[in-house]
């Protein structure tokens, strides 16, 4: 990756001639800043954009992360990037689109940065314990004419973790911090999005384990104790053992913990959940 003092502003020239024949790309949007990516996005679906359209911004003023945070967005250092897909096949594999989206990035910044992130179920891309990146997936609401399911991304690049808030200080992380280097965020943003392009289509047209293989090949939390927060608030704890064919986390419950007594299981599949690695 060429290193740059002064990283080039995003254009959708620089995106576009890299991405060469990708069909992911081919209408571009670049806002100098807006609330969320995911919410220009959204509204481009309802006005008819086509699959494919991408939004990125310099800034967002209201960045929204996983479970209704926020995502910390500074001007002219990071990446903040919607994907708007709309032809989803089939339909049994639509929770994988998060993961292979995650997947996409890791091994785009593998490829430039010489590191090598991991993935936290479902989507976190985090080198050591710290975080990187994230994915938030969001869908048109049912019953609306023009159905699509917009992939956002933000990958924290060329920002020091001095400028994060205090309380991210510990929890995250940047490419620039990791390696000491500034990144070009159009090459990243192309090779994200190529890669991308190849996972989505193996997703639609060929067997699971095209995809499924190369996700657990960087998905650090399998093998791992983890403790995960349910959408209702519930606790589980338990042995990580693998991802199901619909892209749910399959964990094996503590013999102590209540909830692995309550429900008899010997394996739990989790289809939504906050996972924190404990060891
Ligand atoms: C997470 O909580 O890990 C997900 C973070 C997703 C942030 C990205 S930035 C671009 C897109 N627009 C948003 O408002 N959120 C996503």
């Amino acid at each position: 990756m060429k290193f740059c003092a002064d990283p080039s502003p995003l254009s959708v020239s620089a995106i576009q001639s890299a991405l060469g024949l990708c069909s992911l790309g081919r209408d571009m949007h670049i806002h100098d800043e807006v609330l969320s990516t995911n919410t220009m996005a959204l509204a481009l679906v309802d006005s008819g954009a086509n699959h494919g359209t991408i939004v990125l911004a310099e800034q967002q003023t209201a960045g929204r992360g996983r479970w209704g945070r926020s995502w910390f967005s500074p001007p002219k250092k990071n990446l903040y990037c919607s994907v708007i897909l709309k032809e989803v096949y089939p339909k049994d594999r639509l929770s994988w689109i998060p993961l292979i989206t995650g997947l996409a990035i890791t091994q785009a910044i593998e490829e430039l940065a010489n590191l090598r992130p991991s993935l936290k179920w479902p989507n976190d891309i985090l080198v050591g314990d710290r975080k990187l990146g994230g994915v938030l997936c969001e869908s048109t609401p049912q019953g609306t004419r023009r159905r699509a399911i917009v992939v956002g991304f933000g990958i924290n690049v060329n920002s020091r973790i001095e400028e994060f808030p205090e309380d991210l200080h510990l929890s995250s992380t940047t490419l620039a911090a990791e390696t000491g280097r500034l990144y070009d965020r159009n090459h990243l943003a192309a090779r994200i999005l190529s890669n991308l392009e190849v996972h989505y289509e193996r997703l639609r047209s060929q067997s699971l384990q095209e995809v499924r293989a190369p996700y657990l090949a960087s998905c650090s939390t399998i093998g791992r104790q983890i403790c995960i927060r349910l959408v209702n608030g519930e606790d589980i704890k338990g042995l990580a053992l693998d991802i199901g064919r619909d892209g749910a986390l399959r964990v094996a419950p503590s013999i102590e913990f209540p909830h692995a007594k309550k429900s008899g299981k010997e394996v739990m599949e989790i289809r939504s959940g906050e996972v924190v690695h404990v060891r």
